[in-house]
């Protein structure tokens, strides 16, 4: 068995030297172990992480989907396995569909131009909290049918645990920001049992799972899950895809000359980066990963992000490429768990890109500051100063 330091919750799990860990991690073996938090099987390789993404009845969810793998996680439908993932799915993809997506798509093209175009007309400010942050708001907003008020509230807590994310975040009160979410989503379906409206939440108060009613704890689960998982990740991946654009201003040029590009840098990014990292499965039987026996019981951490980078599966990984065919990152995950908002996330990046590009050149200005982990899987900028120029330079 080969051991690895590796710590969920330390501090270098941020950029640039999270990736530093993660290859300390695939040096240690393909399946190394852990003695944090408990003990759990670090899993790094292309192949390997993907296997276990598709055998959900060996790995399952169901004790979490962060490290420790305790029970007391239970989002969902990310911490369930079927049947009851199953049923939770049916309810939630359908809002998420291409078609669903391809209908709202004159909603994002309006809503990301004016986002964008008011901050470039400002000359530029802070990407994270001007675009990035409202943008899967007002998105969410069109999509499941919150209240204007509720998503100021939501932006609020957000923004309360955004800023206390920065290196020394130890402070953040993950458990505190939940509860509120959580009692949001109690107001909002409380709001529409009084005044019934024909969208998400309202659906919710009548859909069944598994030949029942949905019960009140679910339901605000689902919302809460819709808010949460469609927020971050799109947020840290707008904010990620202008960071990598203003270290690079080549791509910048290449852009704006072909726009058509766009999807091509939202996949690089996707697979370069990894805006969500880690997740976590716990063994239902004795397996065996890369010819290590896994005992029943065990956690594993699939490290997404390493998985991305693996050397053989995408040559000379380390290296932003949005020329090569980034098809198949696991980005999104896989298997019975992949996201199902990915053709939204997509949708609203592309655009992202395609609206950049009708603008003047962007340039850093000023400090970047990145979130840690901290247990988690989301990682992105929490400050990013970006200027436009003023000169077409
Ligand atoms: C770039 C943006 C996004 C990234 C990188 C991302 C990434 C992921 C990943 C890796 C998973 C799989 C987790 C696992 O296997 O345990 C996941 C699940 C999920 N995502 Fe996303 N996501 C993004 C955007 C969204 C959006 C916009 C929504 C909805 C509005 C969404 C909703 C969900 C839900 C509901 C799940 C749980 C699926 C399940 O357990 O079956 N995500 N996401």
């Amino acid at each position: 068995m080969s051991p690895v330091d590796l710590d969920p919750y330390a501090a270098d799990l941020t950029e640039p030297t999270v990736w530093e860990v993660y290859e300390a991690a695939r040096e240690a073996g393909p399946v190394a172990w852990s003695d944090r938090r408990g003990g759990f099987w670090v899993v790094t390789g292309y192949d390997d992480v993907r296997a276990v993404l598709r055998d959900a009845a060996t790995f399952s969810s169901a004790s979490g989907h962060r490290i420790p793998t305790d029970g007391t996680q239970r989002a969902v439908p990310i911490d369930f396995d079927p049947p009851l993932h199953t049923g939770y799915r049916k309810l939630m993809t359908p809002v998420l569909s291409p078609a669903r997506v391809r209908a709202l798509r004159p909603f994002l093209e309006r809503t990301i131009s004016e986002l964008v175009r008011a901050f470039a007309t400002r000359g530029g400010g802070d990407f994270v909290t001007e675009v990035a942050l409202p943008l899967p708001l007002a998105v969410l907003t069109e999509l499941v049918g919150f209240a204007p008020s509720t998503v100021e509230r939501f932006r609020e807590v957000t923004e309360q645990m955004w800023s206390g994310l920065d290196a020394d975040g130890a402070a953040v009160d993950f458990v505190g920001a939940r509860q509120r979410v959580y009692d949001l989503m109690a107001d909002e379906l409380a709001a529409h049992r009084s005044d019934p409206v024909d969208d998400v939440v309202g659906s919710l108060l009548t859909a069944e799972v598994d030949g029942r009613a949905l019960d009140e704890d679910e339901r605000i689960s689902i919302l809460a899950t819709f808010a949460v998982a469609g927020h971050e990740t799109t947020m840290n991946a707008a904010s990620t895809l202008v960071h990598l654009l203003v270290a690079h201003p080549e791509h910048q040029r290449r852009l704006r000359a072909d726009p058509e590009r766009a999807p091509a840098y939202v996949e690089e990014m996707l697979r370069h980066r990894s805006p969500a990292q880690n997740f976590a499965r716990r063994a239902t039987c004795p397996a065996s990963v890369a010819g290590h026996r896994i005992a029943e019981g065990d956690a594993v951490l699939l490290s997404l992000a390493a998985a991305n980078r693996d050397p053989e599966r995408f040559a000379d990984p380390a290296c932003f490429d949005p020329d090569r065919d980034a098809r198949g990152h696991l980005g999104f995950g896989w298997g019975i768990h992949q996201c199902p908002g990915g053709v939204l996330a997509r949708t609203e990046l592309a655009i992202l890109l395609r609206t950049l590009g009708e603008l003047p050149p962007l340039h850093l200005d000023g400090e970047v500051t990145w979130s840690g982990l901290q247990g988690g899987n989301h990682l992105g900028p929490t400050r990013l100063p970006i200027r436009f120029a003023t000169d077409g330079a």
